[in-house]
C-alpha cells in the first residue's frame, strides 16, 4: 500500500484565521521577527511524506493579511466560510483531489514534522479511513495531526450536520467508528499534559521563550530539544499549565446544545405542531408519539431510512439504537433483498380482481417452519390478526370468554378487560388504556393473568372455566418462563377445551426463524405473527391446527386489502433471508451486548437502572423519582451525539458490533453527564424538551 501512494497523493492543509476570540491576531504575532504561522509553515516544509501544503482561511477581511503573507511565502491560500470550516476545508482541497489529507491548525508553531510523517505512514499502512494522535492523546497539545482519505472528507462534507462537526471538521469521522475505519496513533510516553498550542497569552509567552532559546542556534530544533529545555528550565511548564485541553471543542459542543434548541424551529417540530391540530393523538401508534421520548426534542418524523440509519426532515442523520420501527424492521431499514422482491411485485402490479399466489406460498412456508400448524389466514397488522385469532377461537368453541396475559392490540375483545375495573391491563405492558367506546356489555369477557403466575390463571378458570374460548399469551417477553408455567397453561387449555393462542407478534423471528414457542417447547393451537414477518411491510398471519382454523369459515372474516401482493411478498423474502443469515443468533448477540453494556456503564457512573427483556427486545428503566426527567435527558443527549436512543432497544440484523461499541461509548459519556446532573440537581434545567411520558395518556 505504502509504495503505491506517491508523495503528491498526500496534501497537508493548515486551517488558520486571524480573528481568534481568546488571543486576537495570534497567528500573526511575532517571534524573533517572524509571524507565528510563518514559523509553523517553515517547520511543515520539512514533512517528508507530503509535498502539497496549503493554508485555508476565511473570506473575512480580517484574513486579508494572512493571504498576503502566504503569497509572500509562496504558499497556496484558499479562502472560504468562517464558521463552516468543513466546507472551507473541503473546497480548498477539491481541485487537488489527493488520496490523503493531513489536517493541521495554524496555532501550532512547534508542529513536529517527523511526527506528522509517522501518522501519515500509520494511516496509509493501516489502510485507515482516518488516523490521528488525538483520539487517545499522548502528545503535547499543539502537536495534533489528523490524516484521512479525501473520499472520507467528501462523504463527511455531505453528511455532517451539527455545528461542532462543521466547525471542527473531523468529529463526524471519529465519532462514527461503525462507518469509518479509525486508527489511534499513540506515543510511548504520555506527554498529553503539556500544552504547546497558542490559544492564550500565556501559551504565546511559553512558545516565545522556547523559540528564543532554541531557534537561533538551530532553526530545525525538534520535540526532543523542547523536552530537554523543559528539563533544564522546569519553570517553563508552569507558564500555561492552568489551561485545559480542547477548550475550543468544548465550546463547540455548547453550540450543539444551542442547535438542539434550534430543533424547536426545525421542520420536524413544525410538522408535529400541524399533526397535533389535525390528527387526534398525533400519531397512529402510541409508541411513536414524541411525548413517549421527549416532546420538543425527539424528531418524530423521518425522510429516509436505510440499514440502521435514519434521516429526519431536516436531513439530520441518526444511528437508530432505539425501537427498530417498533420491532417491524427485524433485518434493518430498506433491506435490499426484501425491497428488491417488493419492487418486483410493484412492477408486476400489486392488486387486481384475482388473488395473489404469494399468499399460498407464504402459507406453505409458515406451515413448513411450524409443522404443528396446518392452515393459515392473513391480515396486515398485529392487532387485527389477534382479533381474527380470538374470533376463530370463539367460533370454534362457541364460547365468549378469554383469559389473557400481556398486550395484544387495540381491539374491543382486549380493551373489554378494562371496562368497570381499575386498570386491569395496568400490568400488561401499557398502563391507563381507556376502554371508552368499547360496548359495556363486553364487561366480564376478558380476564388478565400475569406471566409466570399459574395461580392467576387458575383463579380465572375456577370461575369461568367452562365459558373460556381461549387462553391468549405471548410465549416470552420480559422474563423467562419458570419451570412448569408453560406446561401448566397448556394442560389447563386442554382440560377446558379452550384454544391456546400464542401471540408471536413481538417475540417471533427474534431468536430464531419462526415462533419463539418452538424454542420453549410450547405447543399452541394458534400462533399469530406480524411485525418482523414483513420487515416493515404490512403483513399479519394467523396459523393453526386445521380443525380450529376451519372455524374461520363458520364466521365472517374478510377484508379487501388482505389480498394485496406486497405483504406476502415481503414476508417470503424476509423469512428466506432470516433463515439464510441465521439472523436470530445475531439479534440475540447484539441484544446481549447492549444489556451487558447498559449494566456496565450504569454501575460505573452510579446511575441505577433495571434491565429486562429477551435480548433482541431489550429495555432498561431508570430508577428514582426523577426517572421521567433522566430518561428525557438521556434521549436528548444521545440525539445530540447522533443516536436515536431511548430506554428500549430492538436489535436489527443490520446492527453490527461497531454500532453497539459506538453507541456504548456515547452512552457512557451521557451516563456520566446524567450522574453529574443528578449531583448538581440541574437535570430538569438541562432539558430542552419535555420529560418522558409513560403509558397511555391523552395528548393536550
Ligand atoms: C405482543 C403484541 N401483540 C399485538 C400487538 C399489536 O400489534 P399492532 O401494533 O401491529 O396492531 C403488539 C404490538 O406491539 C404486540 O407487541
Amino acid at each position: 500500500m505504502v509504495d503505491t501512494i506517491s508523495k503528491s497523493d498526500v496534501i497537508a492543509v493548515v486551517q488558520a484565521r486571524v480573528n481568534s476570540t481568546r488571543l486576537p491576531e495570534k497567528v500573526l504575532k511575532n517571534i524573533l521577527g517572524k509571524p507565528v504561522i510563518q514559523l509553523q509553515l517553515e517547520r511543515l516544509e520539512r514533512v517528508g511524506r507530503c509535498d502539497g501544503l496549503l493554508v485555508a482561511t476565511s473570506d473575512e477581511r480580517s484574513d486579508d493579511e494572512l493571504e498576503k503573507l502566504c503569497g509572500m511565502l509562496g504558499v497556496e491560500c484558499y479562502r472560504g466560510s468562517l464558521d463552516d470550516v468543513l466546507d472551507r476545508f473541503y473546497r480548498a482541497i477539491l481541485p487537488h483531489k489527493p488520496e490523503y489529507v493531513v489536517r493541521l491548525t495554524g496555532d501550532c508553531p512547534l508542529a513536529d514534522p517527523q511526527l506528522i510523517d509517522e501518522v501519515i505512514e500509520y494511516c496509509i499502512e493501516g489502510d485507515f479511513d482516518y488516523a490521528s494522535n488525538t483520539i487517545e492523546p499522548t502528545y503535547p497539545d499543539g502537536l495534533d495531526v489528523e490524516v484521512f482519505k479525501f473520499s472520507v472528507l467528501e462523504e463527511v462534507w455531505k453528511e455532517a450536520r451539527l455545528p461542532s462537526e462543521r466547525e471542527h471538521v473531523t468529529p463526524f469521522i471519529y465519532n462514527h467508528p461503525e462507518i469509518f475505519r479509525v486508527g489511534s496513533y499513540k506515543g510511548n510516553i504520555d506527554l498529553s499534559h503539556l500544552r504547546w498550542t497558542v490559544d492564550e497569552s500565556e501559551d504565546f509567552e511559553l512558545v516565545r521563550s522556547i523559540y528564543e532559546e532554541l531557534y537561533p542556534p538551530n532553526p530545525h530544533f525538534n520535540t526532543a530539544d523542547v523536552l530537554n529545555l523543559f528539563e533544564k528550565r522546569p519553570e517553563l511548564r508552569a507558564v500555561n499549565e492552568k489551561y485545559g485541553r480542547n477548550e475550543g471543542f468544548e465550546k463547540a459542543l455548547m453550540k450543539d446544545r444551542v442547535s438542539m434548541e434550534n430543533q424547536r424551529n426545525s421542520k420536524n417540530i413544525s410538522v408535529q405542531e400541524r399533526a397535533r391540530q389535525r390528527i387526534p393523538g398525533m400519531t397512529q401508534l402510541l409508541s411513536k408519539r414524541p411525548d413517549q421520548f421527549s416532546l420538543g426534542v425527539w424528531p418524530c418524523y423521518f425522510s429516509k431510512a436505510r440499514g440502521v440509519e435514519v434521516w429526519d426532515l431536516d436531513g439530520k442523520r441518526y444511528i437508530d439504537m432505539s425501537i427498530g420501527g417498533i420491532g417491524a424492521n427485524v433485518l434493518g431499514y430498506a433491506d435490499p433483498d426484501v425491497d428488491l422482491a417488493v419492487t418486483e411485485a410493484v412492477k408486476a402490479g400489486t392488486s387486481s380482481s384475482l388473488n395473489c399466489p404469494e399468499e399460498v406460498e407464504l402459507a406453505d412456508l409458515l406451515c413448513e417452519i411450524h409443522p404443528w400448524a396446518e392452515k393459515v389466514r392473513f391480515a396486515r397488522t398485529g392487532g387485527e390478526s389477534m382479533a381474527i385469532a380470538v374470533r376463530i377461537a370463539r367460533a370454534f368453541t362457541g364460547r365468549d370468554k378469554v383469559a389473557f396475559c400481556g398486550y395484544h392490540g387495540w381491539h374491543d375483545w382486549y380493551l373489554a378487560a378494562n371496562i368497570g375495573t381499575e386498570n386491569a391491563l395496568g400490568e400488561h405492558l401499557m398502563q391507563g388504556l381507556d376502554p371508552a367506546g368499547v360496548p359495556k356489555c363486553l364487561a366480564g369477557t376478558a380476564f388478565p393473568f400475569r406471566y409466570n403466575q399459574l395461580n392467576d390463571l387458575k383463579d380465572i378458570t375456577s370461575q369461568h372455566g367452562n365459558d373460556l374460548a381461549a387462553i391468549v399469551m405471548e410465549p416470552i417477553r420480559n422474563d423467562k418462563p419458570v419451570e412448569g408455567f408453560l406446561d401448566g397453561v397448556r394442560e389447563i387449555a386442554d382440560q377446558l377445551g379452550a384454544v391456546l393462542i400464542v401471540d408471536e407478534i413481538s417475540a417471533g423471528f427474534r431468536m430464531n426463524t419462526g415462533g419463539a414457542h418452538m424454542l420453549l417447547d410450547l405447543q399452541p393451537d394458534i400462533a399469530v405473527f406480524s411485525k418482523a414477518l414483513g420487515n416493515g411491510y404490512p403483513i399479519g398471519a394467523v396459523i393453526g391446527k386445521g380443525d380450529i382454523m376451519d372455524a374461520a369459515q363458520s364466521t365472517f372474516i374478510s377484508s379487501t386489502y388482505w389480498t394485496e401482493r406486497i405483504g406476502p411478498t415481503a414476508a417470503i423474502a424476509t423469512i428466506r433471508k432470516h433463515q439464510r443469515m441465521n439472523a436470530g443468533e445475531h439479534l440475540v448477540a447484539i441484544g446481549n451486548a447492549m444489556q451487558a453494556g447498559w449494566r456496565r456503564i450504569a454501575d460505573k457512573h452510579g446511575v441505577p437502572i433495571h434491565v429486562g427483556g429477551i435480548p433482541p427486545l431489550s429495555h432498561f428503566a431508570f430508577e428514582g423519582e426523577d426517572a421521567a426527567v433522566i430518561k428525557a435527558l438521556f434521549i436528548q443527549l444521545m440525539l445530540d451525539k447522533g443516536f436515536l436512543a431511548s430506554t428500549s432497544f430492538y436489535s436489527m440484523y443490520a446492527h453490527s458490533e461497531e454500532h453497539v461499541s459506538a453507541y456504548l461509548k456515547a452512552a457512557d459519556e451521557v451516563f456520566g453527564e446524567l450522574a453529574n446532573a443528578r449531583k448538581t440537581g440541574c437535570a430538569e434545567n438541562m432539558l430542552v424538551g419535555e420529560r418522558s411520558t409513560t403509558g397511555f395518556k391523552r395528548l393536550i
